[in-house]
């Protein structure tokens, strides 16, 4: 908020009561060339030579850093080279009608359509493919290839792009519903919130944006109980949203071997207890990338989800288990215990709860409590995670931690942090703890 004297060049007071600078004030600090001249052009330069620089490395070595280095760049080169008129109308225009485009779209079954095979197909033959009105769809498409999601190859002609192509998998195209189902509501509802709230950090994941923003007074978690469409929509959201990204359990990562190794498991030992571990991805993924690995591993989840999960086909290796976090921990004495993206959905207390919970079932000297999370850095941090943090503090009345909250709230719970291993701007970090 800008103070009355702030909003002023003079000090003098130039805002209304809601902290609007009346028209007088506004001309004084904005006129329209501003918000028609780019925002930092005298950057331009120093960006184009980064993007050259990492290309060159890119396409010598194929390098994934390198490409995510360009990515990173280009952005901050459309950022620097649009005008805040350019900015506000992609924030206003682009952004929800891109999303209600998508949507439709995978309502429609419209990608699939598309992308069956490689060969451009009119607008007309995707109607006809869909059952949709040919007019509307027409529009849609146009859209759609504005926005770089599929290829205009003429006039109402699209061809599949890779991003279409992924929206024939539920798992990914899942993720729009999803959003709308139980998330998006919730964030569009939080300004309005934090207003009520006099702009408080929100605290109660029972009353926070999310509440307002879906007529409900349930928890995210009742709610998607409640609504099991969303929570397999969720579910399946949550098993892509990380795909391709630096996983702890890749080589050169995480000691992986040693946690085996000097421990001594054998078959019968439980080595890692996936808690809130949804439809069992990361412990596939352990499964897929250290298949010599011996030890148990447990999938632990609510009702609802362990019984998405059962229709998985996982590897059989892997016990699926029902279990509450905020009841005692039944598998007693395993080597780690995990948790991916638990802990940020619930407040300090709440976190506090679930961890004295796992607690007495950790044996001294032996078993290791895994944080797969975000990191946030002090500077420079990713849009991904700071996306995700305004998430929880609308949806959950939660957070995304630095490494001082994450030490704060561990060390207050009766653990130590022993290490924690990070990669990429604090995304996917992991955060290893013992006992105190
Ligand atoms: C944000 S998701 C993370 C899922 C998975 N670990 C991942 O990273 O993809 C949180 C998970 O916690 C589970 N969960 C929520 N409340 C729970 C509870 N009380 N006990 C056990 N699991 C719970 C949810 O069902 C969901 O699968």
């Amino acid at each position: 908020m800008i103070s009355a004297a702030e909003g002023s060049p003079n000090g003098n007071s130039c805002c209304q009561p809601n902290g609007r600078m009346d028209d007088y004030a506004q001309q004084a600090f904005v006129d329209d060339n501003i918000a028609i001249s780019p925002n930092a052009p005298e950057e331009v330069p120093t960006l184009l030579k980064r993007i050259a620089l990492h290309s060159e490395a890119y396409l010598t070595e194929n390098d994934e850093n390198e490409r995510t280095k360009i990515l990173d760049a280009a952005r901050s080169l459309v950022y620097a080279l649009e005008t805040p008129r350019e900015a506000i109308i992609r924030h206003c225009w682009s952004q929800s009608t891109l999303y209600a485009a998508l949507e439709t779209g995978v309502d429609l079954g419209l990608f699939t359509a598309l992308s069956q095979n490689d060969k451009p197909k009119t607008s007309g033959q995707l109607a006809a493919a869909t059952g949709a009105d040919p007019t509307m769809l027409a529009r849609i498409l146009k859209h759609l290839a504005a926005m770089g999601v599929i290829t205009e190859t003429g006039p109402d002609e699209y061809r599949r792009t890779g991003f279409s192509m992924s929206m024939m998998c539920n798992r990914y195209s899942d993720s729009y519903p999803c959003m709308t189902g139980c998330i998006t509501d919730g964030v569009l509802a939080l300004p309005a919130q934090l207003k009520k709230m006099g702009y408080r950090n929100p605290s109660d994941g029972k009353d926070c944006a999310f509440q307002r923003g879906f007529s409900t007074p349930l928890h995210f978690f009742d709610f998607l109980t409640e609504n099991p469409i969303h929570a397999v929509q969720f579910n399946n959201h949550m098993s892509v949203y990380h795909q391709g990204r630096p996983s702890w359990m890749d080589v050169g990562f995480y000691p992986v071997l040693s946690l085996v190794a000097e421990a001594n498991i054998s078959d019968h030992d439980a080595l890692l207890v996936d808690m809130g571990g949804s439809l069992g991805h990361d412990l596939s993924e352990f499964r897929r990338k250290w298949p010599q690995v011996s030890g148990r591993l447990i999938l632990q989840d609510l009702p609802k989800v362990v019984e998405q999960a059962r229709s998985m086909n996982l590897d059989p290796a892997i016990e699926l288990m029902t279990h509450d976090f905020f009841t005692e921990q039944p598998i007693k004495g395993a080597r780690a215990y995990y948790m991916h993206s638990v802990l940020h959905d619930w407040t300090d207390d709440d976190c506090r709860r679930i961890l004295a919970n796992v607690i007495p079932a950790m044996k001294r000297g032996h078993s290791k409590l895994l944080l797969n999370e975000n990191v946030i850095p002090s500077t420079n941090a990713y849009w991904e995670t700071t996306s995700l943090d305004i998430i929880m503090m609308a949806d959950f009345a939660s957070t995304e931690r630095t490494e001082k909250q994450w030490r704060a709230l561990v060390e207050s719970a009766g653990l130590k942090i022993t290490k924690i291993w990070t990669v990429r701007r604090g995304v996917e970090s992991l955060i290893e703890c013992e006992l105190a």
